[in-house]
């Protein structure tokens, strides 16, 4: 089976790669954009082309494996996570940075099987930067091996965040309340690149020491979920416990000190689960 999960996961790189091409295309000459839930919550047709390579690919190659897909989801597909061996696909994670040419843009790739992620690949198109886990074997960019800052005083730290897609005015109160708080501890800096994706690989290369976000979903952050903790890195939810993948709430950390003390300053809040029915 090992073998199983080694031959889905080159698959899973090569078409990242395939796909990363496709954005890098589209980048210049096709941004058309549309809405999903509300003004903010944009979607391309890019989105859509990258999703439907991906899983077409996978059906052919792997035909008893399941899907979650972020936009396969938005038309209407069920996302439940199951014990069945599952592709968690973001076609393009920070669709706002693509339509706005802001140069951090990923394709994200998570497999889970018994509801444990068993490999993760985030490939940043416009960096051409491959990142790669596979449970228990490390974490690696383009090959060479990642490993997680050892800082952990939090007040020596760089925290990445997001503004998140929702402009319900009590959740963006919910998000200034806990950035001010972060902010004041203090910590060195608050970052975000438009990608949650990219934020969590940020954090297993040791150039954040932490990121957290609430309202993000299960697509976003499946693959760099693997990625951080292979590199050393802790996950968990922003109340303190156990990170679940369908609850849009994470903390991706350096070190379990500097999760907890990030805990303590976020108001958190539960938007609605993804596997709610
Ligand atoms: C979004 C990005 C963004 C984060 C949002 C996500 P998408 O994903 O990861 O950084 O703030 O919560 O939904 O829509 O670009 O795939």
């Amino acid at each position: 089976m090992a073998d199983d999960w080694q031959n889905a996961m080159d698959h899973a790189v090569a078409l990242a790669r395939r796909a990363g091409e496709v954005v890098r295309e589209a980048l210049q000459h096709d941004r058309k954009v549309m809405t999903k839930s509300c003004s903010v919550d944009l979607v391309t047709q890019t989105d859509q082309k990258v999703e439907t390579l991906i899983i077409q690919s996978v059906k052919e190659k792997f035909p008893t494996h399941r899907f979650i897909g972020e936009e396969s989801v938005a038309a209407g597909e069920v996302c439940v996570l199951t014990d069945s061996p599952t592709w968690i696909i973001d076609p393009i994670d920070g669709t706002t940075n693509f339509v706005h040419a802001f140069p951090f843009v990923a394709v994200s790739i998570g497999f889970s099987v018994n509801k444990q992620m068993q490999f993760g690949v985030v490939y940043s198109c416009l960096e051409d930067k491959m990142y790669t886990a596979r449970r228990g074997n490390g974490a690696f960019c383009n090959g060479e091996p990642l490993q997680v800052s050892q800082q952990e005083d939090v007040k020596q730290s760089m925290i990445a965040t997001e503004f998140g897609s929702s402009r319900d005015p009590e959740v963006v109160d919910k998000i200034f309340s806990s950035l001010r708080n972060i902010l004041c501890i203090p910590v060195h800096g608050v970052r975000g690149a438009g990608t949650a994706a990219v934020n969590m690989c940020l954090v297993a290369s040791g150039c954040v020491e932490a990121y957290y976000e609430m309202g993000i979903h299960v697509w976003d952050v499946a693959a760099g979920s693997l990625i951080v903790s292979e590199a050393g890195g802790v996950l968990m939810d922003v109340d303190g416990g156990e990170l679940d993948l369908m609850s849009r709430r994470i903390v991706a950390a350096n070190s379990r000190t500097v999760a907890e003390r990030l805990v303590i300053e976020i108001d958190a809040f539960s938007p609605p689960r993804d596997d709610a029915p």
